[in-house]
């Protein structure tokens, strides 16, 4: 449960009037144009109105995950891992292909960016010691922990590309952004 709901009021029903969004109905309306490069300011913006008044974490991770993946072309790959043990990641809400299912704090780049609370902009995955390969496709990776508004982790949200060196730190910054505004209620 997030600590300190999103409380400015009823939002989501009224998402149909937010700028940038288009349409409530699930389909072509929200969450398109892979031909994009994200525009992480009026991303952010639209997640921030979809999410208004809700608390559960299963669905912020949900909309997120679908607002990002959708943005970029980049992005092959976006969901989320969450801490569900000591040391134990299990798969969250994502979008695009299958994702494994667990992951422990001790592998891949998932468990590095939670067992360090550093983001992994990793850009040849083939060089990662211990990288896990969901898909065979996946050349580059950025993978950023998510806290809580007490500062705990509860999660990690990972993005893969098919495109080598395909993310940067200007990428860092902007959904670190959006993942503490969404999860630690910053402004
Ligand atoms: N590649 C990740 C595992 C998750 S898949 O990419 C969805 C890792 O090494 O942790």
């Amino acid at each position: 449960m997030l600590h300190g709901c999103r409380t400015r009021g009823a939002g989501l029903l009224l998402a149909a009037n937010i700028p940038g969004v288009r349409g409530l109905a699930p389909g072509p309306g929200l969450c398109q144009s892979r031909h994009m490069r994200i525009d992480y300011e009026t991303i952010g913006k639209s997640i921030d109105a979809l999410t208004e008044g809700e608390c559960d974490n299963v669905a912020l991770m949900a909309t997120v995950a679908c607002e990002l993946h959708h943005a970029d072309d980049r992005f092959d790959w976006t969901g989320f891992y969450r801490v569900v043990a000591p040391e134990l990641l299990k798969i969250g809400p994502y979008q695009g292909g299958h994702g494994c299912l667990v992951i422990p704090f001790a592998r891949g780049v998932c468990g590095a960016a939670a067992r360090t609370g550093q983001v992994q902009v990793v850009d040849d995955v083939d060089a990662f010691p211990g990288h896990i390969a969901c898909a065979s496709s996946t050349r580059s990776e950025i993978v950023l922990p998510v806290r809580d508004g007490r500062g705990t982790l509860i999660a990690v949200l990972d993005i893969d590309s098919n495109r080598p060196a395909a993310f940067d730190d200007g990428d860092a910054s902007a959904l670190t952004a959006i993942l503490d505004s969404v999860f630690r209620g910053a402004p």
